[in-house]
């Protein structure tokens, strides 16, 4: 079973697809369609969500592309979706003023990549901050100036939202979803692992050496979203305690197997 929180509920799936998609899961199984299906493999942004992770007393979230991201890798985690926005958020309210939006299918995960500068920043934010984060996201036929244009407004308002008036609430129930056991999901044949620690890892391993081990699964999504591959066996780095450990010794730098891009890139930027 996996347990996560959408818009402050507590969701459990008993048994989930241990490849299945969430954008698969929030569109034909939760009907949020809002969440879009651009590429299917990571690039155009259109299927962009949150995901929230406790961060000492508080939640650290995260722009992600629901088209690559499995299913079971919510547990334990806090995820929105376009549609938590509820259409006044001031990031919309400037997508709409601004003109930032034509067609309409690009706009859900720019409006979400733009909701995570808001919630990640206070106070003014800078135009390069603006297209760092708005990178992934890819539109056709608007133009980028208005939706830059759009977010600076949004950010450049004292960050008053709901979400951030629930912040508190939100870290609580993710501190109790937090747990240090192994999860796994699916049978001895078929299933997606994350185990807690190395010697949980190492034991699946040693049983499962066949088993597709993933991190962020960026690449390994595609295996399946595109190559319709049937992986039975995925076993996740992401729970492992230490893996996320970057560590610079003044002459080395140690990157463990689930440190995220994000984390390591300011240690390259200081060499
Ligand atoms: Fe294009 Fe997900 S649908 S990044
Ligand atoms: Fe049409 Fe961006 S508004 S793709």
């Amino acid at each position: 079973m996996i347990r996560f929180l959408l818009d402050g509920e507590m969701v459990e799936i008993p048994d989930p697809d241990p490849t299945g998609t969430v954008l698969d899961y929030l569109r034909y199984a939760l009907r949020r369609t809002g969440t879009k299906e651009g590429c299917a493999e990571g690039d155009c942004g259109a299927c962009t969500v949150l995901l929230g992770e406790l961060a000492g007393d508080g939640v650290e979230w995260r722009a992600v592309n629901a088209c690559i991201l499995f299913l079971p890798m919510l547990d334990g985690k806090a995820l929105r979706t376009v549609e938590s926005l509820g259409g006044d958020h001031p990031v919309q309210r400037e997508m709409v003023e601004r003109h930032g939006s034509q067609c309409g299918f690009c706009t859900p995960g720019f409006v979400m990549s733009i909701f995570a500068l808001y919630q990640s920043t206070d106070g003014k934010v800078g135009r390069g901050e603006v297209n760092d984060w708005i990178a992934g996201n890819l539109c056709r036929c608007t133009g980028y100036r208005p939706i830059v244009e759009a977010a600076l407004a949004a950010c450049s308002q004292p960050r008053r939202d709901r979400f951030r008036a629930n912040a508190g609430d939100t870290a609580g129930l993710l501190a109790f979803l937090a747990d240090s056991e192994d999860l796994f999901v699916g049978d001895e044949d078929n299933f997606f692992a994350a185990p807690a620690s190395i010697d949980s890892f190492a034991d699946l391993y040693e049983r499962h050496p066949e088993a597709t081990v993933v991190a962020g699964a960026t690449d390994v999504g595609l295996w399946i979203t595109k190559q319709l591959r049937d992986l039975q066996k995925i076993i996740h780095v992401g729970r492992v305690r230490g893996f996320d450990r970057v560590e610079d010794t003044g002459y080395e730098l140690i990157v463990g197997a689930a440190a995220t891009y994000a984390t390591v890139e300011p240690h390259f930027r200081a060499i």
